[in-house]
């Protein structure tokens, strides 16, 4: 028989962007501490569960990993739906990639919730030499999106895991006052809370 796992909250996470960015790389980094060199490009979507703290609250995120290619786009946009957080994700040395981070955010003003926290990541960040977007230009698109900027890279393990606790973080605070309750007391949150089996999917 399975352990059973008590959990504060459950948070469905999304993680977008162009092909190749590193999207896959970023959540293999964070669920398994696993790197892959060797370009793999994700066939519609993949899937993963991590269990992390916040502010003393056990969170259960489930992470969908999007495939960038644009002929995914149909199947992906589905899994928008009742996400409370995404990571939209470019690479600092492909230009065009993050041109195409409004094209991310449309899809997100088109298929998400209007409360859907959004964070803007420039991964691949030891590629410095290489860089094609600056810092400077990057913040500035965040905030304009009213979304903060990090840079990572999955490679050399840099903010990985920073990244996805500050959208936990982020989405926890969003929550209403009257969902933040402790232990036993309230019933129904913007992410689901209620007790679940370890291994339990979605
Ligand atoms: P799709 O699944 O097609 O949408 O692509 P993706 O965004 O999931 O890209 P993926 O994680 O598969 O990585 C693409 C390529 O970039 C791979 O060859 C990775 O090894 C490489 N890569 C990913 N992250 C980094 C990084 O932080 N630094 C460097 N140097 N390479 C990286
Ligand atoms: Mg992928």
């Amino acid at each position: 028989m399975m352990a059973s796992v008590d959990v504060d909250y459950i948070f469905k996470v999304l993680v977008i962007g162009d092909s190749s960015v590193g999207k896959s790389n970023l959540l293999l980094r964070f669920s398994d501490n696993i790197f892959h060199e060797t370009f793999l490009p994700t066939i519609g979507v993949d899937f993963k569960i991590k269990n992390v703290t916040v502010k003393d609250k056990s969170v259960k995120l489930n992470i969908w990993d999007t495939a960038g290619q644009e002929r995914f786009k149909t199947i992906t946009a589905a899994y928008y739906k009742g996400a409370h957080g995404i990571l939209v994700v470019f690479d600092i040395t492909d230009r065009e990639s993050f041109n195409n981070v409004t094209n991310w955010l449309n899809e997100i003003k088109k298929n998400a919730g209007v409360n859907v926290v959004k964070i803007l990541i420039g991964n691949k960040s030891d590629l410095e030499s290489n860089r094609k977007v600056s810092i400077e230009e990057a913040k500035k698109m965040a905030e304009s999106q009213g979304m903060v900027y990090l840079e990572t890279s999955a490679k050399n393990r840099i903010n990985v895991d920073e990244s996805f606790m500050e959208l936990t973080k982020s989405i926890y605070e969003q929550l209403p006052e009257k969902d933040k309750m402790s232990k036993g007391e309230g019933q129904k949150i913007n992410g689901t809370r209620k007790p679940v089996k370890s291994g339990g999917c979605c």
